[in-house]
């Protein structure tokens, strides 16, 4: 018998749900907030509030889309964290009071979990071969994880301060663009030249980053032009993208490159909102070739937050009688180590 997931993701500014029959993507609706836009960030109260705005009709839509009765769901799946609390505490309020009303399992489902097992929803290709290495890159994330098995992984190397995700959208925002400013900067780079303007990049130990030297290499390389041209970023403003982002890129894959080295792994997937800059991508591809990588990209419907991902994990909890029970309450640091 078929298997149904409803999934809902809440954790930080998108209001998603989704539904899945087995390991197939039924529907994926997605509302982003914009009210953060002129912030230069996620503001946690604006977002909370947004999330019990938006939840309702978000899912209304991805069980009409998904073309399902409710009757027909075998368990709801929610994103138990790491994220905002209060954006936590929306999806998971919901999901309990949905799936106690249609007298259905809860399974809670951690957010990292579902960026990285996103790879598992059916598609045309082939999902990943155990082991393989996760590079989790979003506004939140910046990870290099060990995967062995589903339910088995292991971080190995992380950021000690800012995550990538923050490292674009703090470039942008000191460029004078709105949150979230990686689209952009991704954007404006394909018509710059990458090797423009050189920043320092952090040398770290080990498989671990950090990107907060960067954003004040690019703050002070900025001010100092812009005391001799007032027009400095205006007319450089291709050139400046191209050139931040080569270097987040670069100090991205120069660790994975590292970690597939010493641990002899060639299976690479990438994962979260910032798997979606086209420049990673190509550089992921040239990599791919240049070593013999097989490499797993997700679409951009799946690298920045959505419910789908919720939902795979979702379906592989399910088919192994992992169940949450109905006084779970979210947290907001990750859990995996
Ligand atoms: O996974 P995600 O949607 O949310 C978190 O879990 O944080 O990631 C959002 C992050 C933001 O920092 C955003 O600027 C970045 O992903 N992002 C990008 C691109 N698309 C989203 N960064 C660079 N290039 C992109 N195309
Ligand atoms: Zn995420």
């Amino acid at each position: 018998m078929s298997v149904y997931i409803l999934a809902i993701e809440s954790s930080c500014d998108d209001t998603s749900a989704a539904v899945l029959k087995d390991n197939v993507l039924l529907s994926n609706i997605i509302a982003n907030q914009k009210v953060h836009a002129q912030y230069g960030g996620v503001v946690p109260e604006l977002a909370s509030r947004a999330h019990q705005q938006n939840i309702v009709p978000v899912v209304h839509a991805a069980m009409e889309q998904a073309n399902i009765d409710k009757k027909q769901l075998s368990a709801l799946a929610f994103t138990r964290g790491p994220g905002l609390l209060g954006s936590l505490l929306v999806g998971v309020s919901f999901a309990k009071s949905y799936a106690y009303a249609l007298n259905i399992p809860l399974i809670d489902v951690d957010h990292l979990h579902g960026h990285i097992l996103s790879h598992f929803i059916e598609k045309e290709t082939l999902p990943p071969k155990f082991p393989f290495l996760c590079l989790c890159v979003s506004g939140g994330h910046t990870q290099i994880i060990k995967v062995n098995d589903y339910f088995d992984m292991q971080i190995i190397g992380s950021t000690i301060d800012d995550a990538a995700g923050e490292a674009f959208d703090k470039a942008a925002k000191i460029l004078g663009f709105s949150y979230p400013g990686g689209p952009i900067v991704d954007k404006l780079a394909k018509e710059g030249n990458p090797n423009a303007f050189v920043f320092s990049q952090a040398n770290i130990a080990d498989y671990n980053y950090s990107f907060s030297g960067l954003k004040t290499s690019f703050l002070y390389f900025l001010q100092a032009k812009l005391k001799e041209n007032k027009h400095f970023i205006e007319e450089n403003k291709n050139d400046l993208c191209a050139s931040i982002q080569k270097a987040i890129i670069d100090s991205l894959m120069k660790k994975l490159i590292k970690a597939s080295n010493d641990l002899k792994i060639n299976e690479i997937a990438i994962a979260g909102g910032v798997s979606a800059n086209s420049g990673l991508q190509r550089e992921l591809v040239c990599l791919s070739q240049k070593y013999n990588w097989t490499i797993h990209i997700p679409t951009l419907q799946l690298s920045t937050d959505n419910a789908a991902m919720i939902g795979i994990v979702g379906y592989l909890k399910y088919i192994r009688n992992q169940f949450s029970d109905i006084l779970s309450v979210p947290y907001t640091r990750a859990i995996i180590n």
